[in-house]
C-alpha cells in the first residue's frame, strides 16, 4: 500500500492557500506537481489530505455516505478545528455543513426557485441589471470588479431576495466583509469582530424583512422560503437567515470571480475573444470553459464515514478531505491539453461546482449571471483590453479570483446600451 505525500516536501512557504503568495498567483504549476508526485497529499500543518487527481476528487465528492458536518470529524483536523470556527458552523449552520436527513429536508425548502427553468426566468432581468451598471461606469479605464463583476452578482441576489435598491450596497458589504472570515482559516482578530458585526447586522436586516413578509410572502426568494413546505414543515426564521448568509457568502464572491478570470482569460487569449465576438452563441460552451480553466472555488471538502483507501492510500475515518477542483480540472488524464484555454473545447465538463449531495445549489444562476455579464460587457467595450495598472489577486483562501482588475475601451470605445 502507498503512503500519503507529506506537506514536509513541498516547498517552501507554500501552504497551499491563497494566503501564500506563490500560491495566490499561479496555483497550476505547484498543483501539477503534486498531482504528478503526491496527489493524496497529508498537510500536517492545517490537518488535511489534499485530492489532485480528477477522479479521486470526483469519487470523494460523489459518496454519499461521507460527512461534511465538522463535529464529524477527528479532533485535530482542519474540517474539526477549522472549518467548524468559521463558516457559520455555530448553533444555526448552513446547509452546505449539514449532512442527511437535515441537509435534505434544508435542501429541498430553498432549491425550487433555483432549479433551471425558475432560474432562466429571471434571465432578462439579469440582462436589465448587467446594463445598468454598465450604464454606471465612468472613464476609459476602470476595475473590472469594482465597476462590472462585484456589483452584478450581489444586486442579482438583493433583488432575488427582495432588498431595497438603497441598500444594496450595504448589502455587498455585509457580504464582503463575512466572506474575510467565512472561508478564511486564519482571520486577525480584527477580520473577526468586523466579520462578526456584519454577521449580526445582516440577520437584523434579515429578520425584518422576513417578519414584514411573514402574512403576505412576496414573490421574491424571501417569500418563497416562507412559503416553502415538505411534509409540513415550514423553515423556522433562523434557517432563512442562515440560508441567506449562505446564499451571500456563497453566491457573490465566486460569481465575481467568474465573470473577473473569465474576461482575464479572453483578454489574454484574444484568438478566442475573437472566436466570442464573432460567435456569441459560443457564450454557454465558453463560460463552462471559464469554470474549468479557472475555477472560483479552489477546493471543497469531505469527511469520510469509514476508513478509505485513496490510489492505494490509507485514509482513516474522520479525517479531513480537501479535494483540489482547481487540480481536478486540469488533471491531462481527462482533459487533453488541460492548461490550453479553448472556448470551443468539446468536454468542458469540470468539477468547479462540486458534486454529489452538496453540489452547488446557485450553479445554473451563476452560469447565467456569466453569461449576460459578459456578453453585455462585450456588447459595450469592441476594443476592451487590458490596461496598464494591471490586477491584484484577492488571499481568499479556498477562492480564486481578483480584488482588482483594470481595463480600458481601446481605440474602439464604447458602445451605446443594447436596446
Ligand atoms: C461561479 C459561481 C459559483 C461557484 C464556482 C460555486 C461553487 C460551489 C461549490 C464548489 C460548492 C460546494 C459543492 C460540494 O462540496 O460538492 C457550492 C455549494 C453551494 N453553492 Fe455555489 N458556487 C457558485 C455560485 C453560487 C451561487 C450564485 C449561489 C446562490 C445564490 C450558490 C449557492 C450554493 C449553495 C447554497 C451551496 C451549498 C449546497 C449544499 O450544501 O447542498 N453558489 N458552490
Amino acid at each position: 500500500m502507498s503512503t500519503p505525500g507529506d506537506s514536509d516536501e513541498l516547498p517552501q512557504g507554500v501552504r497551499l492557500t491563497a494566503i501564500d503568495e506563490a500560491f495566490r498567483l499561479d496555483p497550476y504549476p505547484i498543483l501539477e506537481s503534486l498531482r504528478e508526485q503526491a496527489p493524496v497529499l497529508e498537510d500536517r500543518e492545517l490537518g488535511r489530505f489534499i485530492c489532485t487527481r480528477h477522479d479521486d476528487v470526483k469519487a470523494l465528492l460523489h459518496d454519499k455516505a461521507f460527512y461534511t458536518d465538522p463535529r464529524k470529524a477527528n479532533p485535530g483536523t482542519f474540517s474539526r478545528e477549522i472549518i467548524g470556527r468559521t463558516l457559520g458552523a455555530g448553533d444555526n449552520p448552513s446547509m452546505l455543513l449539514m449532512d442527511e436527513p437535515e441537509h435534505r429536508r434544508l435542501r429541498s425548502l430553498v432549491s425550487a426557485p433555483f432549479k433551471p427553468h425558475a432560474i432562466e426566468r429571471w434571465r432578462t432581468h439579469i440582462r436589465g441589471i448587467v446594463e445598468a451598471t454598465l450604464d454606471r461606469i465612468e472613464g476609459d479605464e476602470f476595475d473590472l470588479i469594482g465597476q462590472f463583476a462585484g456589483p452584478v452578482p450581489t444586486v442579482v441576489i438583493a433583488e432575488m431576495l427582495g432588498v431595497d435598491p438603497d441598500r444594496h450596497e450595504q448589502f455587498k458589504q455585509w457580504s464582503d466583509l463575512m466572506v474575510q472570515v467565512g472561508f478564511n482559516p486564519f482571520p486577525t482578530e480584527e477580520q473577526s469582530r468586523v466579520g462578526e458585526e456584519a454577521g449580526l447586522a445582516l440577520e437584523k436586516y434579515l429578520l425584518e424583512l422576513i417578519a414584514a413578509g411573514a402574512d403576505e410572502p412576496g414573490e421574491d426568494l424571501l417569500g418563497d422560503m416562507l412559503r416553502a413546505e415538505v411534509e409540513g414543515e415550514k423553515l423556522t426564521p433562523l434557517e432563512i437567515v442562515a440560508q441567506c448568509r449562505l446564499l451571500l457568502v456563497a453566491g457573490n464572491v465566486t460569481t465575481t470571480d467568474l465573470i473577473g478570470n473569465g474576461v482575464k482569460a479572453l483578454l489574454e487569449h484574444p484568438e478566442q475573444l475573437r472566436k466570442l465576438r464573432e460567435k456569441p452563441e459560443l457564450i454557454g460552451n465558453a463560460v463552462e470553459e471559464m469554470l474549468r480553466y479557472d475555477s472560483p472555488v479552489t477546493n471543497s471538502g469531505r469527511i469520510p464515514n469509514r476508513d478509505i483507501s485513496i490510489g492505494g492510500c490509507p485514509v482513516a475515518a474522520g479525517s479531513s478531505l480537501s479535494t483540489s477542483l482547481a487540480a481536478a480540472n486540469r488533471d491531462p488524464a481527462v482533459y487533453p491539453n488541460p492548461d490550453v484555454f479553448d472556448i470551443e473545447r468539446e468536454d468542458t465538463h469540470h468539477q468547479s461546482f462540486g458534486g454529489g449531495r452538496h453540489l452547488c445549489l446557485g450553479a445554473h444562476l451563476a452560469r447565467i449571471e456569466a453569461q449576460e455579464a459578459i456578453l453585455g460587457l462585450l456588447r459595450r467595450y469592441p476594443g476592451l483590453e487590458q490596461s496598464d495598472r494591471g490586477f491584484v489577486y484577492h488571499a481568499i483562501p479556498s477562492f480564486r479570483g481578483m480584488s482588482e482588475f483594470w481595463v480600458r475601451s481601446g481605440e474602439a470605445g464604447r458602445a451605446s446600451p443594447a436596446q
